[in-house]
């Protein structure tokens, strides 16, 4: 990542207000090293990240995927239910184009819920990554954790460590991701790698994979 591309990320206030731990004194990613360490190791050509607040993860994944030889393309899926910033096409493609991943980033506007019944979503072959980053329960963690068999890499999910009340939805109720990572932990099918900076972010896979 040049300094030009990294100053453009920290340039918008909201794309860095989203919990992964970023500083902005010295341009310092946080986790987005960890997602854009990840994506260039495991080098996926199909990515699905579900949810984001301005597109901090889709921004920083699909960028590591252009830096691959192997390029790549990313599903993202967000309602625009914490506020409309994602209803309008247009303003998305202009939001992605500004980093040069507009060809990469492509958007869904619904739920996993309504995904999973889409052709695009029928279309969909081998996936290299999966970033759940949604409504921030272990139901629904699980749920889009579960809508994706095709997976073959790893599956990471954000907020693993947080317990906060949240209010972005309106009305206030609890994080609860962590269960959903346990139980995870608790299965001898997965190895879990949680990292618990900012809201935490737990990476798994299937042991043996
Ligand atoms: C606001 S973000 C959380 C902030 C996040 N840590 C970030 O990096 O930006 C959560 C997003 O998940 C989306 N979301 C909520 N429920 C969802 C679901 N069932 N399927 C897909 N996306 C969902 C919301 O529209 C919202 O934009």
């Amino acid at each position: 990542m040049d300094s030009e591309w990294l100053a453009k990320v920290f340039r918008l206030e909201k794309l860095i207000d989203s919990g992964h731990g970023q500083r902005r004194e010295d341009q310092n990613l946080g986790l987005g090293h960890v997602y854009y360490g990840l994506v260039r190791a495991y080098r996926p050509e199909v990515i699905v990240v579900i949810g984001s607040w301005r597109g901090f993860v889709p921004i920083v994944m699909a960028k590591a995927q252009q830096d691959n030889v192997e390029g790549g393309r990313l599903i993202f899926i967000d309602p625009s239910m914490a506020d409309d910033f994602w209803k309008d096409p247009k303003v998305v493609e202009h939001h992605f184009a500004n980093f040069g991943l507009a060809n990469i980033i492509e958007h869904h506007c619904m739920t996993t819920q309504e995904f999973v019944k889409t052709d695009a979503y029928k279309a969909l072959d081998k996936i290299g990554m999966l970033f759940v980053d949604g409504m921030h329960t272990a139901e629904q963690a699980e749920f889009d954790h579960a809508s994706f068999p095709q997976l073959e890499g790893p599956a990471l999910f954000h907020d693993s460590c947080s317990t906060i009340m949240s209010r972005i939805y309106g009305k206030p109720y609890q994080h609860t991701v962590r269960k959903y990572i346990q139980k995870l932990q608790d299965n001898s099918d997965f190895d879990v790698l949680n990292v618990p900076l900012g809201m935490g972010v737990a990476v798994v896979t299937l042991r043996g994979t």
